[in-house]
């Protein structure tokens, strides 16, 4: 028997947990050896239903095991939070690998806890094997929070598995031995193959009534929305966007307590071209990506979707740590300028986007890739 312990936090981990999630499940049914223990820790740091449960349950992942309770907080008081009332946790599950995803507050302080955990004496191990999953993502701005969740965790990390070929260079460059990286591609990317044909049955559309075509909105980066002399311009450049095409934007809560901080809130609800909802479920939220004409997005995850999905993306960033989506997929790295962006939609809207390809190994097999290297080297 070989005990996994995998983290799960904030909404963009869902996702790649669900994969993870379903290749045990289904390594476990098929009898094959050693059977796998799964535990589900969720640390709270997303709490909302609709941040967080809904994606459990449309997702069909097992509910967590055990659930830290953590909420919201300052980067420092969350880390510290999660690290906490993770370390008795560990030490009374003693989990042979602790699996983590992306790069989340809780994705660095739970692989923090377990990089230094001492087992008890006895027991076959000292600590943990550590499993990063979607490892060597580089935006190479270490303004970005996450940028620095991302560095650590995988210099802690001894199993690395990488979702693009260039992660293993910048792995390489920070000193991580190669031996220990896997490129075995993109558990995101198994999800939404797993999920697509059920969220073409969604009737989010109908329920937001939406009838024509539409452009979807999404915004949640600190550096975009925390500001006004930031978020302002953007919503403007929205507003101008929406009088060409309708705008369908679900709003982060991050967001949404921002526009109102910043009364930016009002116009928005007023204008009969856009459309405004709270955050979405998973197979809604997919059925609007697949439809969509554009996705305007400060995400990560949502690049590598519409990638797949052969949606234009404008991305209002000025870095990604996922360039394979800007040179084999569907997306534009535009930055935050409002002529630019509004160029960039309008051309995409006179039939011009780009029709991309799929990247290498973003074959709805990841998962299944990933689990037979740990049982290999667990
Ligand atoms: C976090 C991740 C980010 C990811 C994003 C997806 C870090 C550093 N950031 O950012 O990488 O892209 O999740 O959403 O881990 N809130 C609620 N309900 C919730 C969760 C949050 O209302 O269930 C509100 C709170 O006011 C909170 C704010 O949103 O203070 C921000 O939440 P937090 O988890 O700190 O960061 P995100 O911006 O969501």
């Amino acid at each position: 028997m070989l005990k996994i312990m995998s983290i799960a936090g904030a909404r963009p981990n869902f996702m790649k947990l669900a994969s993870i999630a379903r290749a045990i499940r289904s390594h476990n049914e098929k009898g094959s050896t050693p059977a796998v223990e799964h535990i589900i820790v969720h640390t709270g740091q997303h709490y909302d239903k609709k941040m967080s449960d809904s994606f459990f349950i449309d997702l069909n992942i097992p509910q967590p095991d055990i659930n830290l309770e953590v909420g919201s907080g300052s980067h420092a008081s969350q880390t510290a939070d999660i690290m906490q009332r993770f370390e008795p946790v560990l030490l009374e599950q003693l989990p042979d690998a602790l699996l983590v995803v992306g790069d989340v507050n809780s994705t660095i302080a739970c692989t923090l806890v377990a990089s230094k955990i001492e087992y008890p004496e006895g027991h076959s191990r000292r600590r943990p094997i550590i499993v990063h999953v979607e490892a060597g993502l580089r935006s190479f701005d270490r303004g970005m929070p996450e940028e620095i969740n991302r560095i650590l965790t995988d210099a802690i990390s001894d199993i690395l598995f990488t979702t693009e070929e260039q992660c293993l260079t910048h792995l390489q460059n920070e000193g991580i031995a190669k031996e220990k990286v896997y490129f075995t591609g993109n558990v995101m990317i198994d999800t939404l193959m797993q999920h697509v044909e059920q969220a073409a049955q969604s009737t989010i559309k109908e329920q937001l009534h939406i009838t024509g075509e539409y452009t979807l909105v999404t915004l949640h980066r600190p550096s975009n929305v925390d500001r006004q002399e930031t978020l302002q311009p953007l919503v403007k450049c929205i507003e101008e966007i929406a009088s060409t095409k309708h705008i369908v934007f679900p709003v982060h809560p991050r967001t949404f307590n921002k526009m109102k901080e910043f009364s930016l809130l009002d116009a928005l609800e007023k204008n009969p071209n856009i459309t405004l909802a709270g955050p979405l479920g998973y197979l809604d939220f997919l059925n609007l990506i697949k439809d969509a004409s554009v996705v305007i997005t400060d995400s990560g995850g949502i690049q590598e979707e519409t990638t797949v999905l052969k949606v234009p993306c404008v991305t209002l960033r000025e870095n990604t740590e996922r360039p394979v989506t800007v040179d084999i997929g569907t997306n534009y790295l535009i930055g935050v300028d409002p002529d630019k962006i509004k160029e960039t939609v309008f051309n995409i809207f006179s039939g011009k986007g780009k029709k991309g390809a799929i990247p290498p190994q973003w074959d709805g097999k990841t998962g299944e890739r990933i689990l037979k290297v740990i049982l290999s080297v667990h």
